[in-house]
């Protein structure tokens, strides 16, 4: 079968690229769709069985610093549009190990660029037609004031009635003209690899987009990050560890936001641009964390809020960036794109599909990963 493009997507066996996965299969057959994943502990192709006999899904094992492979594979395959989520993930892994970190994150990165350029470089029609998206996050900013403390009331809507937004926790935001000013050695490694990609644009005219993304939750992430970890906590009744006061900030976005973002900004958005993705919703952890307890309890028949002794308050994370808030108005202005859930409602459909899918959770859960678990809060 001929298809109209060929396009890889890296990291989709992980816990956004799976659901940019599914987007693209789904949305395009016309499309070739080419999952490229190393299958480290945070890939897991059982996060795309309902896709994987598609005619125009392809899955590659590789290492995104295999440049030779990289580089043979971009030529058997024509490939003209390159999705790029690849990367060690954590903060508190890059804190333990920032080697791995600079390996896949930076290195990585500039190995797939390289290869890209020479590719591309040696067609008769150069960059035409070509895309090379590189998806980022909002860690690279560094961290924001907590100006007010006590925030804003409970739902923590930031647009106010006249449309413009609001932070709710502090007087500024994330935008596309913030200085980077990365902390941890996640934010440093993705600034750098961000870095690198706008330089093949400005160097040698490749035609990149950067986009830098807050938190995202939902179905198939890995349960180290809060939200997953803590529903698998709460269900059964282990200790969930806040870091610090639980005073930290974060920007939530429902991962189906964030990947019709990237479907949209793919598609229609400007070369060389930046654009940041968000969703104006700003909670600090421990008003999230009584939220997710709260939901689970009543999903599983508990009276709601007995779990909340389960809060337990650790040490907290080093360097802890105490707020992040994006402001995305450039992409809603220039793209028209708008998240679609309330974070209420984001929240019981994630907590009702974890405890849904338990099987799914408790593969991951056992064997390596409680290891590893065990080990990383056995100093906390
Ligand atoms: P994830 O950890 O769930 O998945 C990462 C995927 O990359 C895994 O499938 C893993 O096997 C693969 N991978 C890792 N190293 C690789 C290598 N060397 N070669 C090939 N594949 C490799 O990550 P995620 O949360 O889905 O994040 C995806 C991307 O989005 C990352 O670049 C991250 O920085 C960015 N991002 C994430 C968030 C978030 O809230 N999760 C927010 C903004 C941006
Ligand atoms: O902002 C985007 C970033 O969001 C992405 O680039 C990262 O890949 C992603 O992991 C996420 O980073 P965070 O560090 O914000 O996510 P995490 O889920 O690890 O933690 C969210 C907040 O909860 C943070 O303030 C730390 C706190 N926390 C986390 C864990 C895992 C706890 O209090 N206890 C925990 O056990």
């Amino acid at each position: 079968m001929k298809f109209k493009r060929t396009i890889v997507i890296t990291g989709g066996a992980g816990f956004i690229g799976s659901h940019v996965v599914r987007l693209f299969v789904n949305k395009y057959p016309e499309y070739k769709i080419i999952n490229l994943d190393k299958l480290t502990y945070a890939g897991n192709l059982a996060n795309l069985k309902d896709i994987e006999d598609r005619p125009n899904y392809r899955f590659v094992k590789m290492d995104i610093c295999d440049f030779d492979a990289f580089y043979q594979l971009m030529q058997d395959e024509h490939v003209d549009g390159i999705i790029h989520l690849a990367a060690e993930s954590h903060v508190d892994r890059s804190i333990k190990d920032p080697f791995t970190f600079a390996r896949t994150n930076v290195m990585g990165t500039l190995s797939l660029l390289q290869a890209a350029k020479l590719y591309w470089e040696s067609l008769p029609e150069g960059y035409d037609g070509k895309r090379f998206y590189h998806i980022s996050t909002d860690e690279v900013y560094g961290a924001l004031e907590m100006n007010h403390p006590e925030g804003i009331e409970p739902p923590f809507t930031t647009k106010a009635s006249s449309g413009a937004h609001h932070a709710a926790y502090g007087d500024d935001f994330f935008y596309e003209t913030t200085k980077y000013n990365p902390h941890s050695p996640y934010s440093a490694s993705k600034a750098s690899s961000d870095h690198f990609v706008r330089a093949f644009h400005d160097t040698y005219g490749m035609p990149t987009i950067v986009t830098n993304c807050s938190n995202n939750y939902g179905p198939y992430q890995f349960p180290e990050k809060l939200i997953p970890l803590f529903i698998n906590n709460i269900r059964h009744r282990k200790p969930l560890p806040v870091y610090g006061k639980g005073e930290n900030v974060r920007d939530w976005l429902y991962v189906e936001d964030h990947t019709r973002a990237i479907d949209l900004i793919f598609h229609q958005g400007t070369v060389a641009e930046t654009y940041n993705i968000g969703g104006f919703n700003e909670w600090k952890n421990i008003d999230i964390i009584k939220v997710v307890i709260q939901t689970v309890d009543r999903l599983l028949g508990r009276t709601e809020g007995e779990d909340m002794d389960l809060i337990t308050h650790v040490t907290d994370r080093l360097g802890h960036d105490a707020r992040y808030a994006i402001d995305s108005s450039k992409l809603q202005k220039e793209l028209g794109w708008e998240p679609s859930l309330q974070f209420e409602e984001g929240i019981e459909k994630t907590v009702r599909w974890y405890l849904d899918h338990q099987e799914w959770m408790d593969n991951i859960t056992s064997g390596e990963y409680e290891k590893y678990y065990e080990s990383m809060y056995a100093g906390r």
